[in-house]
């Protein structure tokens, strides 16, 4: 497969990013709901562990990402025949995604530094943790993680009203199955 696109498809760089961002994003939604809900602060930082590093690794990816569109590669064009609509509802659900992605980020990071949590995290010093909600940008991102949802389930839903409603196979653009 070639690592570039092309008028038919998504290249192999892009399609990796896609996926492995597609696996880190849920396993942060989990990590993420399942960390907020903890008592047990030496569980909870273990989970934050995974969970900030995984934050950081999918910023580094969406930056080389937005790196790799702007210059390097080209995305295939829309899939023809659609109404005009459903191009810009695509378009804008895709910028979208790369937004809340580098709001939650962010905000995540932004969290971590305001709050000195860090040091416990990652530092290895005694906790207590700190009590999140009191950092403003704590609730940003407990909104961008709803609307990521959001987005998320709109993306989802239609790549498989194309795929199995449709039938036009728009998933192999993305590399899963034949075209
Ligand atoms: C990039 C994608 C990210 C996603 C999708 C994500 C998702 C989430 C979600 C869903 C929550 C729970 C929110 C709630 O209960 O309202 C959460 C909590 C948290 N996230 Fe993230 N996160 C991301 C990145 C990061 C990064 C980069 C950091 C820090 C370096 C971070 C630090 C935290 C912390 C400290 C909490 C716990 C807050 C608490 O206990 O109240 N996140 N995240």
């Amino acid at each position: 497969m070639p690592l570039k696109s092309t008028p038919q498809r998504y290249g192999a760089v892009a399609i990796a990013i896609h996926w492995i961002t597609a696996l880190a994003l849920l396993g942060l939604l989990v990590s993420g709901f399942r960390a907020a809900g903890m008592e047990d602060d030496v569980a909870k930082a273990a989970i934050l562990r995974i969970h900030t590093a995984t934050g950081v690794a999918v910023l580094l990816l969406t930056l080389a990402r937005i790196l790799w569109w702007v210059a390097v590669d080209r995305k295939p064009p829309h899939v023809a025949g659609q109404p005009r609509w459903q191009e810009i509802a695509s378009s804008a659900v895709h910028g979208l995604l790369y937004l809340a992605i580098l709001l939650m980020a962010g905000s995540g990071i932004a969290m971590m530094a305001l709050s000195g949590a860090g040091d416990i995290v990652w530092g290895g010093a005694p906790g207590p943790l700190p009590d999140f909600t009191r950092f403003a940008p704590r609730t940003g991102h407990g909104i961008g993680a709803f609307v990521l949802i959001l987005l998320m389930l709109a993306h989802v839903a239609a790549a498989l009203y194309h795929q199995f409603v449709l039938r036009d196979r728009l998933l192999a653009r993305m590399g899963l199955g034949r075209s």
